[in-house]
C-alpha cells in the first residue's frame, strides 16, 4: 500500500510519518509538503519517505501524486489562531482551496481520503457547561483558521454526497508531543523556560484545552482509515481538560521554577474559551482507546524532547518571539490573578 500524507513534515503529519514506520512497516509513504515556516524537513529524518516538497493547491502536482497512491491522509494547512488573525489569506488558499484540489483528484482516480480536521469547528463551550461537543454538534466557528477548516470538512461532505467519493473525517482537541513548532502554547512555554523567560498566558489563563498526545491521534487516524464509515465524522479525544495556566504551573514545576513565575499577556481576539471532546463513538462504534491516559506524565516526556532537542527547535525561537512582542505586551497581574 502507498500512502500520500499531505502536510507530513508538519507536526501531527510527520509524528504520523514515525507512527506508521513502527507500528506498519510495509506501509509505503510519499510526504507532499510544501515546507512553509511551520515544517521541518529534518522532522522525518530516518522515516524512509518519498519527500515532494510542493502545494497541495497544485492540481497538476497533486493529480500525479493521487494517481499513484491507494490512500491520501490529509493534514496539511495553515493551523496557528494567532497567524489567521494578522493574515486570513494563506489559510482560504491552503486549506479550502487546497483540500478542493485534493477532492478533484481523489475524485477523478477513485482513491480513499481521510481528511484530518479540528473541535475548533464547533467554536466553544462555557467553563461550568457540563456539554462536550459530539458529531452531532453544530458548526460554528470563531477565528479565520476554523473557519477554514469548517469549510473544508463541509466541501468532503459534499463531494461524499454528491460524487460518491470514499472518504472519512475526523476531529480532534489539542495535540501535544514531539516536533510541535514553538509558536505553539505548549512548546513556546517549554521554551521559554528553558531560556531563562517567564510563560505567556493569554488573558486570566483560565482557557481549557483538551490534550491528546500526537500518538493518540494518529493511532485514531489509522483506526478510522481501518474500520470507519465512509463519509462519517469522528470525534477524537482523550479526556485532557487543563485550564492554560494548570498547564503552564506544571511545566514551571517540571523545570524546577516556583509555579507562579509566569506573566499575563494581551488576549487573542475572539479567544475560544472551552474545548472539550466526547469519542464515545470512536471508542465504541470503532474499539479505540488512547495509549497515553496521564497528561502529566505525556507533559514530562514532551519537556524532556525539547530539553534534548534544543537543535531542532532553537532556529525558530528567536523569530516566533519577536513576532509575538509586537502584538503583546504583559498585563497588570492585579487584573488577571
Ligand atoms: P503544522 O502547522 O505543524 O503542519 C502543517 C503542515 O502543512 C506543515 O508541514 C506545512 O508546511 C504544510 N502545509 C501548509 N500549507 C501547505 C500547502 N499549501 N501545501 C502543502 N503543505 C502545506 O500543523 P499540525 O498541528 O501538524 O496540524 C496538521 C493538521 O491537523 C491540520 O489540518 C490541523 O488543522 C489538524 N489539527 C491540528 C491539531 C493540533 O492540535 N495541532 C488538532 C486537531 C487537528
Ligand atoms: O483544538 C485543536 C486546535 O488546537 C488545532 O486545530 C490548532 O491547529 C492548534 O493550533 C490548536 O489551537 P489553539 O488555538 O487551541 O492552540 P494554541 O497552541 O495556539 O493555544 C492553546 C491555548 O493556549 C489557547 O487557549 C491560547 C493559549 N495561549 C497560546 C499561546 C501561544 C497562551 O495562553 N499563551 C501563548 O503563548
Amino acid at each position: 500500500m502507498r500512502v500520500l500524507v499531505t502536510g507530513g513534515a508538519g507536526f501531527i503529519g510527520a509524528n504520523f510519518v514515525h507512527w506508521t514506520r513502527r507500528h506498519k512497516p510495509d506501509v509505503e509513504i510519499t510526504v507532499l509538503d510544501a515546507l512553509t515556516y511551520a515544517s521541518d524537513g529534518s522532522s522525518l529524518d530516518g522515516a524512509d519517505v518519498e519527500l515532494v516538497k510542493g502545494d497541495v493547491a497544485d492540481a497538476a502536482l497533486v493529480d500525479r501524486l493521487v494517481g499513484a497512491s491507494d490512500l491520501v491522509v490529509h493534514f496539511a494547512a495553515e493551523t496557528h489562531n494567532d497567524n489567521s488573525l494578522a493574515d486570513p489569506s494563506p489559510f482560504l488558499q491552503a486549506n479550502v482551496v487546497g483540500t478542493f484540489v485534493l477532492l478533484e483528484a481523489v475524485r477523478k482516480h477513485g482513491v480513499p481520503l481521510h481528511h484530518v480536521s479540528t473541535d475548533e469547528v464547533y467554536g466553544d463551550l462555557e467553563l461550568d457547561d457540563p456539554a462536550r461537543f459530539t458529531e452531532d454538534s453544530p458548526y460554528d466557528p470563531s477565528s479565520p483558521y476554523s473557519a477554514t477548516k469548517a469549510a473544508s470538512d463541509l466541501l468532503v461532505r459534499a463531494w461524499v454526497r454528491s460524487f460518491g467519493i470514499t472518504a472519512t473525517l475526523s476531529n480532534c482537541s489539542n495535540n501535544y508531543g514531539p516536533y510541535q513548532h514553538v509558536e505553539k502554547f505548549i512548546p513556546r512555554q517549554i521554551t521559554n523556560v528553558l531560556d531563562g523567560s517567564a510563560p505567556k498566558l493569554y488573558g486570566d489563563g483560565l482557557n481549557v484545552r483538551d490534550w491528546i498526545h500526537v500518538d493518540d491521534h494518529n493511532s485514531a487516524v489509522w483506526t478510522i482509515v481501518e474500520k470507519g464509515r465512509s463519509g462519517e465524522t469522528y470525534l477524537i479525544g482523550a479526556d485532557g481538560e487543563e485550564t492554560n495556566k494548570t498547564v503552564v504551573q506544571a511545566i514551571l514545576r517540571a523545570l524546577g521554577q516556583g509555579e507562579n513565575a509566569y506573566e499575563h499577556v494581551t488576549d487573542r481576539a475572539g479567544h475560544d474559551r472551552r474545548y472539550a471532546i466526547d469519542s464515545s463513538k470512536l471508542r465504541t462504534e470503532l474499539g479505540w482507546t488512547p495509549a497515553y491516559v496521564d497528561f502529566a506524565s505525556g507533559l514530562r516526556a514532551t519537556i524532556d524532547w525539547y530539553r534534548e532537542n534544543e537543535a531542532w527547535w532553537r532556529p525558530q525561537k528567536a523569530a516566533t518571539e519577536q513576532k509575538y512582542a509586537a502584538t503583546q505586551t504583559v498585563l497588570d497581574p492585579a487584573a488577571t490573578d
